[in-house]
């Protein structure tokens, strides 16, 4: 089991969209290990949020911090350019999505950005299993795409460690990264069904202030729990 040290991504999907540069900030300050911003198109998802401008405009507030920009969008193909020059490190389109995913995972390669694949909840783990040794990051979905603040589903996580499994297996180094309902409630089992960046959008921006303590509470929670136990 290769799994390193709890990293935790805030998505900024549940923070105050008025102040987004002053939100990132308290993000970076909290200690957060990366950002992740939720691109939806009102179609791959009902919801709209952003596109690369905003990404572009929260960009230097980030602190250095790896930028994580996850792709709900129909034909992410056309986006790929704009997402990699806004200054995305990473960039995660959804393996359910309608363009070829070897096609957007060059597209992605070609443009010097790192490659993120993501897996809805109720897709099986075959989909994924022809892109492992391609990709930098494969995100598994614990909520179904579209919305912050919903339940963990616990029943995805079989489908994780059974990934983590054969991710291993093949000896490859790729991270697992957890995205839906993690808090302080749910991290523990994330990472320990194999999840090393665990995504959390409401369980962090809940919160007012300084976001350190919440931070730590979540990697602390992660980091009791023994991967593959
Ligand atoms: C859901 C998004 C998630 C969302 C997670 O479509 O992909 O990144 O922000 O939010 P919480 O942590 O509130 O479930
Ligand atoms: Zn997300």
């Amino acid at each position: 089991m290769i799994v390193g040290r709890p990293q935790i991504s805030a998505s900024i999907l549940s923070a105050d969209f008025a102040d987004l540069g002053h939100e990132v900030e308290r993000a970076v300050s909290g200690g957060a290990d990366s950002i992740h911003l939720d691109v939806m198109d009102g179609h791959f998802v009902e919801s709209i949020t952003f596109g690369p401008a905003v990404a572009a405009a929260i960009h230097p507030h980030a602190g250095g911090l790896p930028v994580h920009s996850h792709l709900m969008v129909s034909q992410p193909l056309r986006h790929v350019r704009a997402f990699a020059d806004a200054g995305s490190d990473l960039i995660v389109f959804h393996v359910e999505g309608d363009d070829d995913p070897d096609e957007v995972i060059r597209a992605v390669r070609a443009s010097g950005r790192g490659v993120g694949l993501a897996l809805n909840p109720e897709t099986d783990a075959a989909a994924a299993r022809p892109y492992l040794a391609q990709i930098d990051l494969l995100l598994v979905m614990t909520v179904h795409p579209g919305r912050g603040g919903q339940r963990f589903l616990a029943e995805v996580l079989p489908k994780m460690r059974a990934l983590r499994d054969e991710i291993d297996d093949r000896g490859l180094a790729l991270p697992i990264g957890v995205d839906g309902g993690v808090n302080l409630d749910t991290i523990a089992a994330a990472h320990q069904a194999g999840g090393e960046v665990l995504v959390v959008g409401s369980g962090l921006y809940g919160h007012a202030g300084n976001l350190r303590p919440v931070v730590d509470a979540l990697r602390g929670r992660a980091e009791v729990s023994k991967p593959g136990a």
